[in-house]
């Protein structure tokens, strides 16, 4: 009974009365990334784009991390930390992106361009980051692949993040993989039109996983992160922000004069709400599922994320919600 979902509000407080005692228990800590539920996102002790939460996984003195994400989330985490527990409340939540690429077809691209670096945005397995030269996420990708010595890269499994990428990087050349967030492209170029006529005034904000189309029309691109750095530091007061709908709980609560509009009521990423208070409080009660990677794997997939974290420049001390 105590963990069945319930939509009443006093039964979410008292599932989040239960969230807390157990986290003190277990000494955990909840991380969420911004598409969560908004009574995660709630709960969460730390919130932020998938870098902050590498970042934050790296840091934590906790004995237990609770990842409320998708599964190559938790899983970096788990590389990250080893000694530590990672925990996925619900096992089920994969990453459709990530399942575009298999190790097999990476290494056949290998070595059709034997000359050039592997740059693995983190949306992919353990196994995938083994086989690449260095990770990057929407926020840093342009700068991690400008920092390689390298001419030709092959930018996996993201085309569209791979493209923008290419505009901002002519210099290199850049292989693409055919992958993409089933999310993101559902917003259409005519999705973006049509909410500019409804709000000619409001600024368009896109995550480089749209659509070039979608790109073109838009007047700032950026990670999750940086929509709320963009939004707060801007003196226009209305949005249309080309992302997964989870965005807007935090953008509205820490922007309470400005107004945010999706351009599709489409943009759900059905996995990233997979994760539920119960989950959570069935997750630190019984301690699961933990989320490791084998030695082999974990060691290589390792050092190809500490080579992001290198360039981004730290790994201590980032601006992350929460802290
Ligand atoms: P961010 O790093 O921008 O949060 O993106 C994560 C993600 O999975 C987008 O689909």
């Amino acid at each position: 009974m105590l963990y069945a979902e319930d939509k009443d509000i006093k039964y979410r407080d008292s599932l989040k009365k239960t969230i807390a005692k157990l986290k003190k228990k277990r000494n955990a800590v909840i991380i969420a990334h911004n598409y969560q539920r908004d009574e995660i996102q709630e709960i969460a002790d730390i919130s932020g784009d998938s870098l902050a939460l590498s970042q934050a996984a790296v840091r934590t003195d906790a004995d237990v991390i609770v990842f409320c994400g998708v599964h190559f989330m938790a899983e970096s985490a788990s590389i990250l930390n080893p000694e530590k527990k990672v925990l996925l409340p619900v096992k089920e939540a994969g990453c459709p992106l990530a399942d575009m690429i298999t190790v097999d077809k990476l290494k056949a691209e290998k070595e059709a361009h034997p000359e050039a670096a592997v740059v693995c945005y983190v949306n992919s397995s353990a196994a995938i980051k083994a086989e690449s030269s260095i990770a990057c996420t929407s926020s840093n990708a342009v700068e991690i692949v400008r920092s390689l010595k390298e001419k030709e890269v092959i930018f996996i499994p993201d085309r569209n993040l791979g493209r923008y990428v290419q505009i901002q990087v002519p210099e290199k050349k850049i292989i693409l993989w055919k992958g993409f967030c089933p999310t993101h492209i559902r917003v259409q170029e005519e999705d973006i039109k049509s909410a500019k006529i409804l709000y000619p005034d409001a600024e368009v904000v896109a995550h480089p996983e749209c659509t070039s189309e979608v790109l073109a029309l838009a007047d700032h691109i950026c990670s999750t992160g940086g929509m709320f750095k963009y939004v707060k530091e801007s003196s226009s007061k209305d949005f249309i922000i080309a992302t997964e709908c989870g965005m807007l709980y935090k953008l509205q609560k820490e922007n309470p004069d400005k107004r945010f509009y999706l351009p599709t009521q489409n943009l759900v990423c059905a996995n990233m709400k997979l994760i539920t208070l119960g989950w959570v409080a069935h997750s630190l009660e019984m301690l699961v599922y933990e989320v490791k990677v084998p030695d082999g794997i974990r060691e290589k997939a390792k050092n190809t994320l500490e080579r992001m974290l290198r360039v981004t420049g730290e790994t201590k001390g980032a601006a992350i919600a929460g802290y």
